[in-house]
């Protein structure tokens, strides 16, 4: 582990007023996404996606990395470059999502635990060679009734810690992902203790295995009520119990912040960064990781037509332009 390299890759993916691009879909979730726009979910046209976001002009004002799915890390585009070296070429950072997927928790009904720690060290190290500067992996997090359960968060945090310390060891910086879902009719303060008991555990567990905090991404879920609450909080109460919640939970020298847009509407994703962002005694850099609340509208304006291209990638800028402001209390 080289500890300059790391710090250097964190601080560029940190580097204002830009956030990180999360086009890293798996199979399951780009076959929901093509199907939105009733185009076939095939090899060809998950490329021909995902050339037009790599593709959109200037998106490197607005966006330092962006995380591949593993067969988007691998992809030639139509000209035979590969996504990666092309991003490199744009200066945006190229990293890939190594987790293997949420699955079901055993003995643990409605549970998730993620799958990916068996021969990730070897991935790591090809990933390493081919040109990825950082990873991510995304531990799924469920309130009902009666869940999370305390096994659910410590064994998913101590995952999480593991592939990052292995992701350290390759010079890769990790980006944690623990997603507390937004479904449910849960209240804010519900989505506060249970995330806070998650980030308690991840940095405990991070602590443990001696993970290297200033070459390390935490990708949150922000404070937020579920989506089928009656009566959900506002934006400014979002904004400060998110910041207050990672106050206490997330230690200063952590290299940074980038939230997941998890189900928010674009204008909430957007204005809840811009609300954080405007309050001035934030102990980290606190950005974007966003895949939907970027995504979303270009891919509606595109329904798989070449004709649409333009006006989608122009969608798709001003998505990341207004997330970019939003990301230095700008909107
Ligand atoms: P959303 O912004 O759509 O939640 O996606 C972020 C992500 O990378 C989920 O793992």
């Amino acid at each position: 582990m080289d500890t300059n390299i790391l710090v250097e890759t964190a601080k560029k993916m940190m580097e204002k007023p830009k956030g990180i691009l999360a086009m890293d879909e798996s199979s399951p979730t780009i076959a929901k996404r093509l199907a939105s726009i009733n185009v076939d979910n095939n090899e060809t046209n998950r490329r021909r996606y995902r050339e037009l976001i790599v593709t959109a002009p200037n998106l490197s004002n607005f966006i330092s990395g962006a995380i591949l799915f593993e067969e988007t890390f691998d992809q030639k585009m139509e000209d035979g470059t590969l996504f990666r070296d092309y991003l490199d070429t744009i200066g945006i950072l190229p990293g890939i999502k190594v987790d293997k997927g949420a699955k079901d928790f055993s003995c643990h009904p409605d549970e998730k635990i993620t799958e990916g720690l068996d021969g990730l060290r070897d991935r790591l190290a090809t990933y390493y060679q081919k040109g990825a500067k950082f990873c991510k992996w995304r531990a799924v997090i469920t309130i009902g009734n009666d869940i999370p359960s305390d096994a659910c968060i410590e064994s998913n945090m101590n995952a999480l810690a593991r592939y990052a310390s292995l992701c350290q060891e390759n010079n890769l910086v990790p980006i944690v992902e623990p997603e507390v879902l937004i479904n449910g009719s849960h209240s804010i303060d519900r989505c506060d203790e249970v995330t806070r008991k998650s980030l308690h555990s991840l940095f405990n567990q991070l602590k443990m295995i001696n993970v290297f905090l200033p070459g390390t991404i935490l990708k949150p879920s922000m404070v937020i009520s579920g989506q089928e609450n009656d009566s959900r909080a506002d934006q400014e109460e979002v904004a400060t119990k998110t910041i207050a919640c990672l106050k206490d939970c997330v230690p200063t020298d952590t290299a940074g912040i980038a939230f997941l847009s998890g189900g928010q509407t674009d204008a909430e994703a957007e204005s809840h960064l811009n609300i954080m962002n405007q309050k001035n005694d934030l102990p980290w850099r606190v950005t974007f990781s966003y895949a939907r609340a970027i995504q979303a509208a270009a891919l509606a304006a595109w329904q798989g037509k070449d004709d649409n291209l333009v006006t989608s990638q122009s969608i798709l800028i001003d998505r990341a332009q207004r997330c970019s402001n939003s990301s230095i209390g700008k909107l």
